[in-house]
């Protein structure tokens, strides 16, 4: 499953790809807006952290097919090559999909709340398509549940797509679509944060050094190596 970091602020982003084995960032209007600066310088500095090869998703704006394809084409232009541009699945979405698939713009259907607008994105040309777990879990239903199952459909209709499951709230969410083997995941950094915080981790590690000290305190390795 690839993983995605689901922010815009540049030291958090920095400081994940560091860390972690991270595939690129996702974007959006709102996350955009809390970094109260220009969109274009944000997402270029995002591009030089993750580098050419780094996946980058922006989202079109306007809400009719022609504003969207004006806004992916001046996005892509800029920001350059593994950049996706993410398009609301709503009427006017699925007919800008399908002008970008023609344009060779990759594009990401998103505010995915039902199987069939996925369905609609996917068959239209997106190649990625991204439902809202934990928001679709606040209106009642169940977000893993309803992620699956747009999982299945891409993989049982042959569909060129694959998820990006957005919108979590913990790492057992991300865990249980990466066991299903859904294609890509983006969370926020304080859920990637949370991937591999437990005591039990931190204790064994603590454990390990106040042990290894009792041979001398504070060596390394290399220390007796040398
Ligand atoms: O881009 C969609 C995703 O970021 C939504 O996440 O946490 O705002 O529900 P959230």
């Amino acid at each position: 499953m690839k993983l995605f970091i689901d922010d815009a602020n540049i030291e958090a982003i920095k400081r994940l790809c560091d860390l972690y084995p991270i595939d690129g960032v996702t974007t959006n209007p709102s996350i955009l807006s809390k970094q109260n600066r220009n969109p274009e310088e944000v997402l270029k500095e995002i591009r030089e952290i993750i580098g050419e090869d780094g996946i980058l998703f922006a989202q079109a704006i306007p809400t009719d097919a022609e504003g969207m394809v004006k806004d992916a084409e001046a996005i892509v232009r800029v920001l350059g090559k593994n950049t996706v541009v993410k398009i609301p699945c709503i009427p006017e979405g699925f007919k800008a999909i399908r002008i970008l698939k023609q344009k060779g713009i990759p594009t990401c259907g998103t505010v995915v709340y039902t199987p069939m607008q996925a369905y609609l994105a996917a068959k239209a040309g997106a190649s990625y398509v991204a439902p809202y777990v934990n928001r679709i879990d606040n209106m009642g239903y169940d977000g893993i549940y309803v992620t699956k199952q747009i999982h299945d459909i891409l993989v049982n209709n042959h569909m060129d797509c694959g998820v990006l499951a957005a919108s979590f709230k913990n790492s057992q969410q991300v865990l249980e679509l990466c066991e299903y083997g859904v294609y890509s995941s983006t969370c926020a950094p304080d859920v990637i944060d949370g991937f591999v915080k437990n005591l039990a981790i931190d204790g064994a590690v603590n454990d390990f050094i106040s042990d290894f000290n009792k041979l001398g305190q504070d060596k390394t390795m290399k220390d007796y190596f040398e």
